[in-house]
C-alpha cells in the first residue's frame, strides 16, 4: 500500500529516536524530598513509603552528601516534631534551634553547592495537624500570615536557598516575601504551592511525619479536585505576589494542570510527584506486577512532557543512581 506519511518511519531506529524526542529527564530537574527527626544515627523506615527513612541529622548529613555525588542538585527538608512539642499556635515552627533549623545549618554547612528547600505550613508543628491556626473547627488564615512570615525568616536565617509555602493560605507569598525582603533575603527564592489540591495522594507523608489532621480535612483551604480554571487564579495571585517559582501538586492526576500553568505562565513550573504515587509504585512493583524502573523513568518523563520545568520525587535517588550506569 503506498501511503506519503507513515509516523512509524521516524520510530524505526533507536537513534532517531533519540534525536527527535520532545522531553527528557535531567538530574538538575529534580528535587529529592528528605524527612529527618531528634537524635543521632538513626535511621526509621517508613512503612508506607519503602526506600524512604526518617534520618536524625547526622545521618541526613551523609546522606545529602551521597545525593550529592549522584549529581541531585536541591534538597526539600521535611523535620518530623516530636509530638510533645506540638501545639494548638504551632510556635516551634518559628523556633531558631529547633530541629528543622539544626538540619538546614548542619546541611548548608557539610555541603554548601547543594540548594536545600524548606517548607512553610504548620501541619508538623500544629496539635490540629492543620496547615493554619484552627479556632473552633475554622482554618484561620490572616492569623496564620504572621506564623508563616516568622517561619520563612528562621529558614532563611538558618540557610534556606528555597522557600516553599504549602499551606494554601490567601496572601501568603506576599506577607512572605516582604519579610525576607525588610530582612535582607532578597535573594531566597518563593516556590509556591500554587495550585495545591486537596487530596489522598498525601497519605503516606502524613504517616511519616505523623501530620494528619486530627479533625476535618484540608477542603477549605486546599484546591478541589474538580477544578482547574481555579489554578490560573491562584497562578495570577502567586505571580502578582513575587512567587519565583509555581508548582502542582499532586502530580500524575494533575498533569492537566501542570500544561495549564506551564501555557499560562512565563515562571518556571515546578510539579510534586507526591508520596502516594510513589507508594502506588512501590508496592505494584513489590508484587511484580509493574517495573518499578520502567515506570519511574516513564512517570518523569510525562511530568516533563505535560511541561514542568522541576520535579520533586521520592524517585530523585533512584533515578541518578540509574543515570550513573549508563
Ligand atoms: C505540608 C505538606 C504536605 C505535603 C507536602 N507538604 C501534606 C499535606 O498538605 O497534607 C505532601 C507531600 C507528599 O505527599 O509527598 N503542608
Amino acid at each position: 500500500m503506498w501511503m506519503k506519511s507513515r509516523p512509524r518511519r521516524l520510530r524505526n531506529h533507536a537513534n532517531f529516536r533519540e534525536m527527535i524526542k520532545e522531553s527528557d529527564i535531567q538530574i538538575s530537574d529534580l528535587i529529592a524530598p528528605l524527612f529527618f527527626i531528634e537524635g543521632e544515627n538513626k535511621k526509621v523506615a517508613i512503612e508506607s513509603m519503602p526506600g524512604q527513612f526518617r534520618r536524625s541529622v547526622d545521618l541526613l548529613v551523609e546522606h545529602v552528601q551521597y545525593l550529592q555525588g549522584l549529581g541531585i542538585k536541591c534538597v526539600a527538608l521535611f523535620p518530623a516534631v516530636e509530638e510533645g512539642l506540638k501545639t494548638p499556635c504551632a510556635k516551634e515552627s518559628y523556633n531558631p534551634d529547633g530541629l528543622n533549623q539544626k538540619a538546614i545549618k548542619a546541611v548548608k554547612s557539610a555541603c554548601p553547592n547543594m540548594l536545600i528547600m524548606t517548607d512553610v505550613a504548620l501541619d508538623p508543628y500544629n496539635s490540629d495537624g492543620h496547615d493554619g491556626l484552627v479556632r473552633e473547627g475554622e482554618i484561620l488564615n490572616d492569623e496564620t500570615l504572621e506564623i508563616l512570615a516568622k517561619m520563612a525568616l528562621v529558614q532563611a536565617q538558618a540557610g534556606s536557598d528555597i522557600i516553599g509555602p504549602s499551606d494554601m493560605m490567601d496572601g501568603r507569598v506576599e506577607v512572605i516575601r516582604k519579610t525576607l525582603d525588610e530582612n535582607g533575603f532578597q535573594n531566597v527564592l518563593i516556590m509556591s504551592y500554587t495550585a495545591k489540591y486537596a487530596s489522598s495522594f498525601y497519605g503516606p507523608f502524613r504517616d511519616a511525619l505523623d501530620s494528619a489532621p486530627k479533625a476535618g480535612d484540608k477542603k477549605t483551604y486546599q484546591m478541589d479536585y474538580r477544578n482547574s480554571h481555579e489554578a490560573l487564579r491562584e497562578m495570577k495571585l502567586d505571580e502578582a505576589e513575587g512567587a519565583d517559582i509555581l508548582m502542582v501538586k499532586p502530580g500524575l492526576s494533575y498533569l492537566d494542570v501542570v500544561a495549564k500553568l506551564k501555557q499560562n505562565s512565563q515562571l518556571p513550573i515546578a510539579v510534586y510527584n507526591v508520596s502516594g504515587e510513589y507508594a502506588m509504585v512501590k508496592a505494584a512493583a513489590q508484587n511484580g506486577w509493574l517495573d518499578e524502573k520502567q515506570i519511574m523513568v516513564e512517570m518523569l518523563c510525562s511530568f516533563k512532557r505535560a511541561g514542568a520545568d522541576i520535579i520533586l520525587s521520592y524517585f530523585s535517588e533512584e533515578m541518578a543512581k540509574l543515570y550513573q550506569q549508563h
